[in-house]
């Protein structure tokens, strides 16, 4: 079928919304009309070329929801009609990540950067109107009015969902909250620092919060993100990491945040190790922030790693398990504990996308959503 979706043809380059075909679902597949999609600045990061994929023209967006619209032949599990969310990194339930409770590290996820079915790599659900073929972000796509995907790459949610607000659970809200509860494990009473708060950094916050930081210091240059981050459960807010790390030092008798979470937007190798010199002795460095693919190297005192047990660790899609995660966080949302509507600035139409990451760059958004 034909749709249209916003595609990246070279990078750095811009979102160009143009005439797409569509492939019908294959066996374990289904097809989705989109009612939203979030605007996660991993696909600034493609259209930059920080994050490269394999294959260029790729149609972006990974972080979004829909109706499902087409179910494959012999397809387990969805019906025409239920309501889905995606998940950014697809989890087959078989592999040894899966069968361990670490979903977010399926091996499925070696492919979605290719953009290809990962079952047929040589093929391609969506193309151009002449036949050239369009990658999928993250397999998924949900920068497209329809997108066909694997039933890997999906959770159906409740019949009463709010999709245009749940989409956010399909990357932002399962990695900025898993990073404080799941990856950097906040305890009651810890204090915990995090450096951005933009979409990623405001559910790090309600994570954080949730799990009982006693002080939850956020830092961000932009005041709007300051002020949203405090009435999201931060209880400072301040522009400079230096300032930040003082306040974690000063309620710690001088030794530091028990947690430190690096949600920036563009990160370096000096976020990483402005924040490892702001945790205490066994003190945690939840890098979630993605920067330019190539870059190595981290800035840190390898003496004050072994000498005071300092852990740096990564964290991807916060070392959830999207198929029991989404069902938990849309329960905390209907139950009144998570927030997602105040974390939505703006709805853009997918004619608007390349307004929509103009805003966030300037500092506009919490977090803008494409809907459709
Ligand atoms: N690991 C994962 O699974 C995963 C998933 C999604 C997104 N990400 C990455 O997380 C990062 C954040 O994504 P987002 O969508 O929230 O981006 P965003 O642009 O909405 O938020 C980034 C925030 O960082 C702030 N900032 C910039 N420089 C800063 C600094 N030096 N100190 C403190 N704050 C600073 C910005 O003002 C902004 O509020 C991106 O790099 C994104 O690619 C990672
Ligand atoms: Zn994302
Ligand atoms: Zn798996």
């Amino acid at each position: 079928m034909k749709t249209r979706g916003a595609i990246l043809r070279t990078v750095p380059g811009k979102f160009e919304v143009t005439d797409l075909i569509l492939d019908d679902p294959r066996q374990n597949e289904i097809r989705v009309k989109m009612v939203a999609s979030g605007m996660c600045h991993s696909d600034d990061h493609m259209a930059t070329g920080d994050l490269p994929v394999a294959v260029y023209p790729v149609c972006g967006g990974h972080e979004g929801a829909g109706i499902v619209d087409a179910v494959g032949p012999n397809t387990k599990g969805f019906a025409p009609g239920d309501k889905v969310v995606f998940s950014f990194l697809p989890a087959c339930g078989k592999c040894r990540w899966c069968a361990t409770g670490h979903q977010n590290l399926c091996d499925l996820g070696a492919t979605v950067l290719v953009g290809s079915r990962w079952d047929d790599p040589e093929s391609f659900r969506l193309s151009l109107a002449d036949g050239t073929p369009v990658g999928q972000a993250l397999g998924i796509s949900t920068f497209s009015e329809y997108t066909t995907v694997a039933v890997d790459s999906a959770v159906k949610v409740p019949d009463d969902t709010p999709l245009e607000k749940a989409c956010l659970l399909g990357c932002a809200v399962g990695t900025g909250w898993g990073s404080a509860v799941r990856t950097g494990d906040v305890q009651a009473g810890d204090t915990v620092l995090v450096f951005g708060a933009g979409g990623i950094g405001s559910f790090a916050v309600q994570g954080a919060a949730h799990a009982g930081a006693a002080r939850l210091i956020v830092v961000d240059p932009v005041e709007f993100k300051r002020e949203s981050a405090l009435s999201l459960g931060a209880t400072h807010a301040v522009a400079t990491a230096e300032e930040g790390i003082a306040l974690a030092q000063s309620f710690t008798n001088g030794q530091g945040a028990d947690v430190a979470i690096v949600t920036v937007g563009v990160i370096t190798g000096d976020h990483v190790a402005q924040a490892f010199s702001g945790i205490r002795k066994q003190g945690t460095v939840v890098v979630t922030a993605l920067g330019n693919a190539a870059a190595v190297g981290l800035p840190i005192s390898i003496l004050e790693l072994t000498l005071y047990e300092k852990k740096i660790k990564g964290s991807l899609f916060g070392s959830s398990n999207p198929s029991a995660d989404i069902p938990i966080l849309l329960d905390l949302y209907r139950a009144g504990y998570l927030k997602l509507d105040e974390v939505i600035t703006t709805e853009y139409s997918l004619d608007e996308i390349n307004r929509g990451y103009e805003d966030m760059h300037a500092g506009k958004n919490i977090r803008g959503v494409i809907r459709f």
